[in-house]
């Protein structure tokens, strides 16, 4: 779908805007007027309010050159925001996407926070988000199912800034879709040494990338992660991606740790089987910083930055490590088993250090899908957050509300921290008491943070993919490709030059 920016366009469907109360946006009382107020008319006939993703469908207009007109609700215009004009667009696009048309324009108005040539390159930026299919897999679709949206024009009078801004919004786009696909993809397709392959690609945007296998990863010591790998038939992988765009030398990296889990049926302490295909994408964290660390690259960021994915399969099997062992790690400190279905934080302790002990990183953020509790908390509206840094935490917040990826900050402490005490080692990956699992969770990864580095960890087990049906506009799949546009603006807020 190619998205281009107009003053004037032409095209089988029309969206315009209108804000609570009712009220048509400049641009839809200029195209009111040209049908003689046919769009009022039909507003007015189903009680239309403006809310935001409200929607009137006005079919053959008389008087205009277009066969659909749809008038979609802003909502209140003082909160209304860049994220508003993107689901605006996201919310047209759904509605035309498989409808048969070919050609949408868009015609955003200026909002009181958004000027005229933002709002035209957010709506550009939220049309692409909502054109995303995963259909690799479909070889039976109907022509019903199938795109026949091909081309959106977004009106604007400042194209030149517009188009400037999109090329940029690109990044985010292809970031996007690289976690999503990822996310979505099967786990015989996508297994530690495949998703491995697909991170070797970004070497072709200058990305350093290095593959560790067991060998190398077991001369490390990273016990902890290599019990988590040993059910399984696919052997892990850890990748390393740098990015290297900083022209400040000598500057220390911001690190990027996310989970990779490319199944997790527990092992031994194996899941029940109601739900478990979902376990695919227990590989999100690591999917969001790839798809950072794509975006980042595309961009040419003036930041370093390296990503450190740890890939696994979790699976039951004569090899599979048992409730009870003990494993010793990278950072030399031993951990009791109990639960091998709690194997993300066992993945990320080794990881996390690995992350540190050859970075020296300035920060290091991990994410990851690590907890049905953080789910109970907060649903699948917010992302948990954890930190040991108000800095680091506060820049956190701003660039996941900027960028339509909320985090809620939770707390750390020493009360949650002794819950994994353990008679037999330096610690137990499960507390046992069913309590603030979400946070027990943090503060396990906590345990492999060294003193003095700001951390923080993002649990996206209820925002790295949403049950159906999908209502985000911008996200109209299963997988949301979630943290990666919040790393991208973290990357830029925080720690570029
Ligand atoms: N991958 C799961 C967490 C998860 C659950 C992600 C639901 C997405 C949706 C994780 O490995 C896990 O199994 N966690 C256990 C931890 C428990 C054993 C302490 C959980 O949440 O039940
Ligand atoms: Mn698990
Ligand atoms: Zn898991």
């Amino acid at each position: 779908m190619k998205v281009s920016f107009v003053t004037a366009g032409s095209g089988d469907v029309v969206a315009v805007m209108a804000s609570d109360g009712g009220q048509l946006m400049p641009a839809g009382q200029a195209l009111d007027a040209a049908s003689g107020g046919r769009l009022a008319k039909a507003m007015k006939a189903v009680r239309f309010n403006g809310s935001a993703g409200s929607v009137v469908d006005v079919l053959a207009p008389e008087g205009l050159d277009f066969a659909r007109a749809l008038v979609i609700g802003v909502g209140k215009l003082d909160a209304a925001d860049a994220m508003t004009v993107e689901r605006w667009a996201g919310h047209a696009v759904r509605r035309t996407l498989t409808s048969g048309a070919e050609k949408l324009v868009l015609q955003p108005d200026g909002l009181p926070n958004v000027s005229k040539a933002e709002s035209g390159a957010h709506a550009a930026l939220g049309a692409r988000l909502a054109a995303y299919r995963f259909d690799s897999y479909r070889t039976k679709l109907k022509p019903d199912q199938t795109p026949s949206l091909s081309a959106v024009e977004v009106m604007t009078d400042g194209t030149a800034a517009a188009r400037a801004r999109a090329e940029k919004d690109g990044a985010i786009v292809d970031g996007v879709f690289f976690a999503r696909d990822l996310v979505s993809e099967p786990a015989n397709i996508l297994f530690p040494e495949s998703f491995a392959e697909r991170l070797r690609d970004l070497e072709t945007l200058g990305v350093e990338v290095e593959v560790l296998d067991p060998t190398t990863m077991e001369r490390l010591g990273m016990g902890a992660l290599l019990g988590v790998a040993q059910g399984s038939a696919r052997p892990a992988r850890l990748v390393t991606m740098k990015w290297t765009g900083s022209t400040a030398k000598g500057g220390k990296p911001v690190a990027l740790v996310g989970k990779g889990v490319t199944f997790d049926t527990g092992g031994i302490s194996i899941k029940p089987a109601a739900g478990m295909d979902e376990m695919k994408g227990d590989m999100g964290g690591a999917a969001a910083v790839a798809g950072a660390m794509k975006a980042l690259a595309l961009r040419k960021a003036k930041a370093n930055v390296v990503g450190v994915v740890a890939l696994v399969e979790n699976m039951p099997g004569a090899n599979a490590q048992r409730p009870g062992d003990i494993v010793t790690t990278m950072s030399g400190q031993t951990i009791e088993v109990l639960n091998t279905d709690a194997e993300g934080r066992l993945i990320l302790a080794d990881a996390v250090w690995y992350a540190q002990d050859k970075f020296e990183p300035a920060a290091v953020i991990d994410l990851a899908t690590l907890t049905g509790a953080v789910i109970v908390a907060l649903g699948h509206e917010h992302a948990g957050l954890y930190a040991n840094d108000e800095d680091l935490a506060n820049a956190i917040v701003a660039a996941g509300l900027a960028e339509g990826e909320a985090v809620w900050r939770m707390p750390l402490g020493a009360g949650y921290d002794k819950l994994i005490d353990s008679p037999n080692a330096d610690m137990k990956n499960i507390s046992g008491k069913p309590v603030a699992g979400s946070i027990v969770g943090a503060q396990f990864i906590k345990r492999f943070v060294k003193d003095g580095v700001p951390w923080a960890h993002i649990d996206i087990a209820g925002t790295a993919w949403k049950p159906g049906p999908y209502e985000d506009p911008l996200s109209p799949n299963w997988a949301t490709g979630y943290g990666v546009r919040l790393l991208n603006r973290l990357v830029a807020s925080k720690f570029e030059d």
